[in-house]
């Protein structure tokens, strides 16, 4: 490690404890800081990792709300499901916690109020949205209206899904509360902030000059931050979910969740090290200038880990700052965005189901496929090619090959190391350098490659028996068998070390059937692992092959979501915003009957009806070939939109609109009176 330091404190981002976790969260942040982990105590360096969950927020009180639970219902259910996952997929934290644990609110009340009582904030009255019928401030989750940029309706008043703009409640059109559906009024309140813009020297100077070595997308997202100026923030928020601000006279008043999550990895260590005396003391952790502090994260918490935490953390005045925040980008699922609320997502506990034991293999793909530099697309033919072409094929293949040989000839123990031929000497010398280049990758958070020579190691592995076929030569020389067997049972307890950041249990499994006591990151490159005459454990598999059907079974479930994503506009938090009675007034909605209908020539969605509209019928196009056929509709009764604008679809004028449903398979259903009804009758 740099000499610099003597130990390091790890950080891993607290995941909302609103859902379970997926995927996307394994790849950007645990994947990573789990391997990064497990180097360093490889190695026998002092690390702390330190994760949990963040359980407070507003997406915490949005679920809560949807379900008719209370938020700490939600927190309970989930922190428990994350914690687990994390725990099966091997991530190996020293303690996950939580930031509704009696610690953290000391913690970080403590925190607020050293900052308050030394003059650290500036305190604003502002106008905010306030719901008048609820008698509550409305956060910016809970104001939906128009888009000012893309004019889409249910933006929210943070953010528009649907252009992906950032916004602010105060530029939303025609703003409604979620809360009340009322429209919110604005009302005076006073909140703490921190002055971020007196920080920006000092900051500007921590980041761009003294840290060039972050990653390009993480020092490049700060500069921006940095070059446009930073504006004092809000650290307080009128809520009722969350710790409240220890202040006289701040009644209704609750921290802000990016103040007190970040908070959340200096309680969880304390919580931890109070309990465990081994670990020390808890401010070594994160006082002592010989520590050196590593947060892990996701791109979109960049700013807060970079600027807010560290400024809050140089307020107060007795923290170390992080050494470096190594962010990933994105991952993507089959081509799309990740979204919780889709269901676009892999979920880790579904997974597990799916494919029992095969922690690994996702640790495996995530970490070949890191969205290190870029946001990277996770395919589920790629999860499999990568399976069954690199870990059985190669890695797996070259392990049982050299395991079964040692049984089969040598009665499962490790023969003994004869004369070496030129081919063996180039093939140790092949490997004696992977330690130094996966140290160098790895030591610079360049995860991707430093698996792939772990995995080059293993193909040189791979080449050597195939090149020296030993199943042959044990007809004829046994000494020569012995050798080249040896040499490979060496390499084999060379990719237990290897491999063990990435893929801890197949490590431990072969680690078990070479039957190693232990091993640790210096012995890598050595060839004296094993010694001549000890026992092997038993030879098992160590990955079997994934079949097309699992596969096939994940693309039908994706494919069966979008199409239900595609059918759900009617999601209970998708409503429109409120019409009026004079709106609705305004359409002149008609019953008629098909009297014929047809396909619309060289438009594979359109079907043209000839209709019985009381007054001398009318032509209607329709765009619901794909969920009837033509013969299926005629004799039948259909409502219409009767004043709807006259239009040309393909070629044929369109006079009205006839009204559908759209299914939750996707399907569009005619709506039709229950009853025989008068061609022409009103509905309203
Ligand atoms: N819960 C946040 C998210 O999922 C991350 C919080 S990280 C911490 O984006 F620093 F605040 F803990
Ligand atoms: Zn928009």
């Amino acid at each position: 490690m740099d000499k610099r330091f003597k130990r390091t404190t790890v950080t891993s981002a607290l995941p909302y404890a609103n859902g379970p976790v997926h995927i996307g969260h394994l790849a950007g942040v645990y994947v990573p800081a789990d391997i990064y982990v497990r180097y360093l105590r490889l190695k026998g360096e002092e690390v702390l990792f330190v994760g949990g969950s963040d359980e407070h927020g507003v997406p915490i009180t949005i679920r809560a709300k949807k379900e008719g639970v209370t938020p700490q219902d939600v927190v309970d259910r989930f922190h428990n499901l994350i914690k687990d996952s994390f725990k099966e997929f091997g991530i190996s934290f020293d303690v996950y916690s939580r930031t509704t644990s009696a610690t953290h609110r000391k913690v970080a009340s403590d925190f607020f109020r050293k900052l308050y009582d030394d003059g650290k904030f500036i305190e604003k009255t502002s106008e905010q949205y306030y719901d008048e019928e609820a008698q509550q401030f409305l956060a910016d989750r809970y104001i939906v209206g128009e888009c000012p940029r893309c004019h889409a309706e249910g933006a929210y008043g943070d953010q528009c899904e649907k252009c992906g703009s950032t916004l602010s409640p105060e530029e939303l059109i025609n703003p409604v509360s979620k809360l009340s559906g009322a429209k919110p009024v604005k009302k005076q309140t006073s909140h703490w902030y921190l002055p971020l813009d007196q920080h920006e020297g000092w900051l500007r100077e921590w980041i761009l000059e003294n840290h060039k070595e972050w990653r390009p997308n993480v020092y490049g997202q700060c500069k921006s931050w940095l070059d446009l100026g930073l504006q004092p923030r809000a650290v307080s928020r009128d809520l009722d979910w969350g710790i409240p601000v220890p202040v006289e006279g701040a009644e209704g008043k609750v921290l802000y969740v990016w103040f007190d999550a970040p908070i959340g990895y200096i309680s969880n260590t304390k919580e931890l090290c109070d309990a465990n005396p081994q670990y020390g003391n808890w401010e070594k952790w994160w006082k002592d200038e010989d520590t050196r502090l590593v947060h892990f994260i996701g791109k979109d918490n960049i700013v807060f880990h970079c600027i807010v935490f560290p400024a809050m953390l140089k307020a107060e005045g007795s923290f170390i700052l992080p050494d470096n925040v190594p962010s990933n980008e994105f991952l993507n699922l089959e081509g799309d965005k990740i979204s919780t609320s889709k269901n676009w997502a892999v979920w880790l506990n579904e997974y597990l189901v799916d494919f029992p034991g095969k922690q690994d293999t996702l640790r495996y793909v995530l970490t070949a496929n890191a969205p290190e530099t870029k946001d990277n697309d996770f395919t589920w033919k790629d999860f499999q090619t990568r399976h069954n072409s690199e870990l059985v094929a190669i890695y797996g293949n070259f392990i049982n090959r050299a395991l079964v040989l040692t049984q089969k000839y040598f009665d499962g123990c490790v023969p003994a190391l004869g004369e070496l031929s030129d081919y063996d000497k180039e093939t140790l010398k092949e490997f004696a350098d992977v330690k130094a280049k996966m140290e160098q990758l790895l030591d610079g958070f360049k995860f991707r490659d430093a698996l792939k020579e772990a995995m080059n190691l293993a193909r040189i592995g791979n080449k050597y028996l195939a090149e020296t076929e030993p199943w042959k030569l044990a007809k004829t020389d046994m000494e020569r068998t012995a050798t080249i067997l040896h040499i490979g049972l060496q390499i084999a307890a060379n990719l237990a070390i290897a491999f063990e950041p990435f893929l801890p249990f197949s490590s431990e499994r072969l680690r078990s059937m070479l039957a190693m006591d232990s091993f640790c990151w210096s012995q890598l490159g050595q060839i004296d692992l094993l010694k001549a005459g000890d026992k092997l454990g038993k030879a098992e598999l160590l990955f079997e092959k994934i079949e097309d059907d699992a596969i096939d079974a994940q693309i039908t479930r994706l494919a069966n979501i979008k199409k239900e994503n595609e059918a759900n506009n009617w999601q209970p938090d998708k409503i429109k915003p409120e019409t009026t009675f004079d709106d609705f007034m305004k359409m002149d909605i008609r019953v008629g009957t098909v009297l014929d209908c047809q396909k619309v020539p060289k438009a594979d969605k359109l079907l043209q009806f000839k209709i019985d509209d009381g007054m001398g019928g009318r032509t209607i196009v329709s765009g619901i070939a794909q969920s009837y056929a033509p013969e299926e509709l005629i004799g039948q009764q259909v409502c219409f939109i009767a004043n709807f604008p006259t239009r040309k679809l393909k070629g044929v004028e369109s006079q009205g609109m006839i009204l559908l449903a759209v299914n939750n398979d996707g399907k569009l259903v005619v709506i039709s009176p229950s009853k025989k009804t008068a061609n022409g009758a009103e509905v309203g």
